[in-house]
């Protein structure tokens, strides 16, 4: 049997994702579509000022607030899923949504003057450092004033899960481990294609992980995510959340808690 890896960018984003949702779209759009209207009202976005989405995906939130008439670019390092997005944002003719392929490690500073910075579901899969210095650069990306937006998953949601599922003529196998006192979560995805091949998935994002295979991620508690948002002078407080299994906490660049 032969085994071969591969990077989240090289197949299995557009494996996990994008052939997943195929044919589900009507019901992908749906949620996307909810929880843009969920964004706007709860937290009373103002479409005047723009928004940015860091480590966007596949663009599904990004497209929906473009429908609802926002100005919004989403960042990611991913290209299959920046050009998924930017093909949509054109089928829909969505002149007010644009998408980079973009690193957010690193020193380079984001784009900035937005009203409102997501990051969902994202932060644990890069190291601290680099995590201490996406949430700097996200909170000089914001406006005086500005929110800051992000979500993770809670850990009181986790639980080891063993599932597989055919796809694209072949079968995806997925173990999904909890390391409940180092506050860890392993998913190791296989995938046999339909000439039998194993293939594994080598974690892209952390380079100093090069011999691990699947996805390694922290999960922060609120309190900790909150504390790491401190030095970049944002107080962030706990939300109540519409995405199941996922905390939010939400922050004011410069402003009283109490605004949001
Ligand atoms: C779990 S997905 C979340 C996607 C989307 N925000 C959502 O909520 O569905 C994590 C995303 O982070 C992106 N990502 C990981 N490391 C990144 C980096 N260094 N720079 C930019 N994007 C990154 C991945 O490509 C992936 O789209």
């Amino acid at each position: 049997m032969q085994r071969r890896s591969e990077t989240w960018d090289s197949l299995w984003a557009q494996l996990l994702r994008i052939d997943f949702f195929a044919g589900k779209w009507e019901m992908y759009r749906k949620v996307a579509d909810s929880r843009a209207e969920w964004l706007e009202k709860t937290f009373q976005l103002d479409k005047q000022k723009p928004v940015l989405s860091c480590a966007c995906g596949e663009g599904g939130i990004e497209l929906a607030l473009a429908r609802r008439g926002f100005n919004v670019t989403g960042i990611d390092i991913c290209p299959a899923f920046i050009h998924f997005a930017r093909e949509q944002a054109s089928t829909e003719q969505l002149a007010s949504a644009s998408f980079l392929t973009a690193d957010l490690r690193g020193a380079n500073p984001l784009p900035d003057g937005f009203g409102a910075v997501f990051c969902f579901d994202t932060l644990g899969l890069l190291s601290d450092e680099e995590e201490q210095k996406l949430v700097r650069k996200m909170a000089s990306a914001l406006l005086p004033g500005g929110l800051l937006l992000v979500d993770c998953p809670l850990r009181e949601a986790q639980a080891p899960a063993r599932t597989w599922w055919e796809q694209n003529d072949g079968y995806v196998l997925m173990d999904t481990r909890w390391d409940k006192d180092a506050g860890v979560q392993y998913i190791d995805p296989i995938y046999i294609t339909a000439a039998g091949e194993f293939v594994e998935l080598r974690d892209p994002y952390d380079q100093t992980r090069e011999e691990h295979t699947g996805v390694i991620r922290y999960l922060y508690t609120q309190q900790e995510l909150a504390r790491i948002m401190q030095p970049a002078g944002l107080h962030a407080q706990a939300v109540p959340h519409q995405r199941k299994g996922y905390f939010m906490l939400a922050a004011r660049r410069g402003g009283p808690v109490s605004q949001i």
